[in-house]
């Protein structure tokens, strides 16, 4: 079954400069947590436990995150500081992580390509951590996973979205097969509103067959000269099977300063525990 789970963290995050010049966006705490340990938490707790981080230059501090910090842990160990530690020591003691590096902002679907090395010929799920999704029941990865079980197919979660942010997202259209589900028949990247096939927005979490990387190492770069996975998706859609999943949950966009102060509201005031 799925067993692995990709993070492209290579992105720049030029909206958060200049808190992201030397340190990695996904770094940046929702309360005190950083935004990538949320999207592992959510991997590990769908049973995704290998850990793949698609970086680029100046995200070693993603690396650290996820490795003991001898120094820190002996002087904590035994006093009453020690419980700030409980949530990483669980995601350590449960994932493996690996790492492997984009020299080049291509896109995208070319930092899917390069994590193939980490993933082989297998289906594999992708988080990206700027997006933030909140289910306390299940989380969004573990309810895609339930949906590969049964369909073994490409899946993109999914959102509507406010018909004028279409231009922000990858949107999809699909032949609709139950009240959250549809099979994809047509995808566009960031198209203007007048040109959106509907409001149906692909948010940052996917589960890809294997297939995807013949089909991505093809792929010419597309919308803003970069490789895009949507591309990729279509001509899978268009060969076999790809769905999209409207997600239960609550979705903010860290990418951007508004949804990053939502994200932190809401959580200091719904999940945030001392
Ligand atoms: P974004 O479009 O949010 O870009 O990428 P960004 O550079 O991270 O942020 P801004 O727009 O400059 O503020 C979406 C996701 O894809 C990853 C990013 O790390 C982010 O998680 N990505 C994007 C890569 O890993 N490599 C790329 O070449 C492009």
């Amino acid at each position: 079954m799925l067993r692995k789970c990709l993070f492209p963290v290579a992105g720049y995050g030029t909206r958060f400069l200049p808190a992201t010049k030397s340190m990695p966006k996904e770094m940046l705490p929702v309360v005190n947590k950083p935004l990538v340990q949320y999207g592992v938490e959510e991997a590990i707790d769908a049973g995704l436990k290998q850990i793949g981080f698609v970086t680029g230059r100046g995200k070693r501090a993603i690396a650290d995150h996820f490795d003991t910090s001898y120094e820190l842990e002996h002087q904590i160990s035994g006093t009453p500081k020690e419980k700030y530690l409980t949530s990483i020591r669980r995601v350590l003691d449960v994932g493996t992580f690996s790492s492997t590096r984009q020299r080049e902002m291509r896109g995208l679907g070319h930092a899917i390509l390069t994590g193939e090395t980490l993933v082989g010929n297998e289906a594999f799920g992708v988080i990206l951590s700027d997006d933030l999704c909140f289910n306390p029941d299940r989380g969004v990865m573990a309810q895609m996973v339930d949906l590969y079980r049964q369909f073994r197919c490409s899946i993109v979660a999914i959102e509507e979205v406010p018909e004028n942010e279409t231009d922000k997202y990858g949107v999809i259209a699909g032949d609709i097969i139950k009240d959250d589900l549809y099979t994809v028949t047509d995808m566009v990247e960031k198209p203007s509103p007048d040109k959106a096939p509907s409001n149906l927005a692909i948010i940052g979490r996917y589960i890809l067959t294997p297939d995807i990387f013949d089909i991505l190492r093809d792929m010419p770069p597309g919308k803003n000269n970069e490789v895009q996975i949507t591309d990729a998706l279509l001509v899978q859609a268009k060969r076999g099977c790809v769905m999209a999943y409207k997600f239960k949950g609550k979705r903010f966009d860290c990418g951007s300063v508004p949804g990053f102060v939502d994200a932190t509201n809401y959580y200091y005031e719904n999940v945030y525990e001392e």
